[in-house]
């Protein structure tokens, strides 16, 4: 296995130690909001000390560009951080949440770690080395038909600048798809696009540590990832449509008569 990616591995694990450990009393777990909706705990930052913790042994030098602590060190090589996703399911013991963890070289993505502590289910990718799902290499989906394909996103409930072209997005995505989902957790649900539990995912106003390792899980396990345009400017725009080859191209002409001068990409 690639050096990086095991320290990268070692990072996610730990931080799942500290979150499954916390998990088990939930009430107790001080909650604060750095803005509305938008929640913090002592286990967000407990998860993403450790993280940098062990990423920093092996690599002193790299820059970080992490959820709670933001960006330090100036590096070809910087590590995007999302130590816990999914905090709102975490708090209220919905077992849908992940650690992220990926690296970039001057600006490309080159390894990825999604970890479920509470499936223990590990998600990685090297660039150019594929996707595997614990020692098991998955590929995306091969769904076709748009009427048979399950597709995931996630609600813009922060900020509505964008709600009603996500709203005409989401009708037609329910009209025309088999099914939509929520599971709430952005970083986990590309991971699961990658495995092909979900065909295809869009969501708005992500930050890049929520797309960064899923969205190179995703092509690495064959799909295809971009902004709303099919653009690769999804870690600025912030917005992201993910999917197999064949159901990311149907997606996108589903959002496209949505965007507008408002809505770019
Ligand atoms: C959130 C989750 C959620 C998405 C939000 C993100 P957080 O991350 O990924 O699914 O809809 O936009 O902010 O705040 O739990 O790390
Ligand atoms: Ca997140
Ligand atoms: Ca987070």
């Amino acid at each position: 296995m690639n050096p990086t990616l095991s320290i990268a591995i070692k990072a996610a694990r730990r931080a799942g130690g500290i979150i499954n450990r916390a998990s088990r009393d939930v009430e107790q777990i001080k909650v604060s909001a750095k803005r509305d909706k938008d929640f913090v705990t002592e286990v967000d930052k407990a998860a993403e000390e450790a993280i940098i913790g062990v990423l920093h042994e092996a690599y002193p030098n790299h820059a970080i560009l992490a959820e709670e602590s933001g960006a330090s060190g100036d590096s070809d090589y910087v590590w995007i951080i999302d130590p816990l996703d999914g905090t709102t399911n975490f708090i209220h013991g919905f077992p849908q949440y992940a650690v992220s963890i990926a690296q970039a070289h001057k600006g490309v993505l080159q390894h990825a770690v999604v970890y479920d502590p509470t499936r223990n289910e590990l998600f990685t990718a090297s660039k150019g080395g594929g996707a595997y799902l614990n020692e098991r290499r998955i590929r995306v989906s091969k769904r076709v038909k748009l009427n048979e394909v399950l597709v995931g996103t996630g609600f813009p409930f922060r900020y509505f600048e964008h709600v009603d072209a996500y709203l005409g997005i989401f009708r037609d995505m329910m009209h025309k798809t088999a099914g939509v989902r929520r599971p709430g957790a952005a970083a986990l649900d590309l991971a699961w696009v990658a495995a092909g539990r979900i065909d295809g995912f869009w969501e708005l106003g992500l930050s890049p540590w929520d797309m960064a390792a899923g969205a190179l899980l995703i092509t690495e396990a064959g799909g295809l990832v971009g902004d709303l345009r099919g653009e690769q400017n999804f870690l600025e725009t912030g917005n992201i449509v993910g999917g197999n080859p064949k159901v990311f191209v149907q997606l996108l002409q589903i959002v496209a008569p949505h965007l507008d001068a408002r809505l770019k990409a």
